[in-house]
């Protein structure tokens, strides 16, 4: 209940404005969010990177329907793959992108033109781009746009979320060779018409969207910090014959740090999502969506505990 009633802040300019303007939020925000400037992402990337982890680093922001926005978004991106070649990561620092932010929803061409210069400056780096999934809405479009990505930098990936009834389906769709996928339980406030509600049946659907990429020929990109899925993914890859570098564990910056340390020490490919820029408030309101535990922290650090 307090998560939806989150989830439906996440969109409102009012609470945006009210959360935003508290001078003790950002002490909270800077768990989740690495920083607001190119050079504060760069750093932290190259302390992960020192502790054995790898990137997908996220220049924050949401929908836009300014196509200067877009093109600005663009060009944040282009900065950040400059800033962080130095630092010779290969395929251990990608970009994550949300098409939204290039301008999907007033063209999607132009977003994917976007994206491909994007996704041209990741292949200069020896690196790569995977694509978030928004809302529902956008799924079609997303996928879209992967296929033409995928024409000229085919290890273009995407998010899948398993709480969207589709979500199986396009697993098999996505799971042949050179196919790279991150399955995510999702974010989003979605209606019971196109979604699992509740979280054992969006678990269920991850075990099952798991299991069909798991079988599947692509390189399966387990996003998630539950230690059950995790526990099922080295089940899965026992039964289907994966080895360690066949697959790999993501997981989302200064959430289960603990635990992304155990699995890359044990010598697993441990992919930490790391978000930076100055438009954390989406970003932020759905970490403190998925727990109630967060909230609480929120409102003590607001009090100056
Ligand atoms: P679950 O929510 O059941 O959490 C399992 C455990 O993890 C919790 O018990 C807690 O210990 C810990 N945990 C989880 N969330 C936490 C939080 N916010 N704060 C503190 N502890 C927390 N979604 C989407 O819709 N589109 C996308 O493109 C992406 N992209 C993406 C990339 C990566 C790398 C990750 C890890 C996640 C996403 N997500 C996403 C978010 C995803 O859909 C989901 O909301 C979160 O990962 C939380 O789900 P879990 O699988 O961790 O399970």
């Amino acid at each position: 209940m307090l998560g939806q009633l989150l989830l439906a802040a996440s969109g409102s300019r009012v609470v945006r404005r009210a959360v935003s303007g508290f001078p003790l939020t950002r002490k909270v925000v800077d768990r989740f969010v690495a920083g607001e400037s190119v050079e504060e992402a760069r750093d932290t990337v190259e302390r992960l990177r020192d502790t054995g982890l790898a990137v997908t680093v996220d220049h924050l922001g949401e929908e836009t329907r300014d196509a200067r926005a877009a093109a600005a978004t663009t060009d944040a991106y282009l900065a950040l793959l400059r800033a962080i070649r130095p630092l010779e990561l290969g395929a251990r620092g990608e970009v994550s992108v949300k098409l939204s932010a290039l301008g999907q929803r007033i063209d999607e061409a132009m977003a994917l033109e976007h994206a491909r210069a994007i996704c041209a400056a990741a292949a200069v780096a020896g690196s790569a781009v995977t694509l978030d999934m928004e809302d529902h809405t956008t799924v079609d479009s997303t996928l879209a746009v992967l296929r033409k990505l995928r024409e000229d930098h085919p290890s273009t990936g995407v998010a899948i979320q398993a709480y969207l009834f589709r979500s199986e389906q396009d697993c098999r769709d996505l799971s042949s060779e050179g196919f790279r996928v991150r399955l995510v339980k999702g974010a989003y406030r979605e209606p019971a018409s196109v979604a699992h509600q509740g979280r054992t049946a969006v678990d269920k659907a991850y075990v099952r969207c798991l299991r069909v990429l798991m079988a599947g020929k692509g390189y399966p990109m387990v996003a998630t910090h539950d230690d059950r899925m995790i526990a099922i993914t080295e089940l899965l890859a026992d039964r289907f014959g994966r080895t360690i570098g066949d697959h790999e564990f993501q997981m989302l910056y200064g959430i289960r740090t603990d635990l992304q340390e155990a699995l890359a020490g044990a010598g697993h490919t441990v992919r930490v999502y790391v978000p930076y820029g100055d438009d954390w408030y989406g970003y932020f309101m759905r970490r403190l969506a998925e727990r109630p535990a967060n909230v609480a922290f929120f409102l003590r650090a607001l009090g100056g505990k």
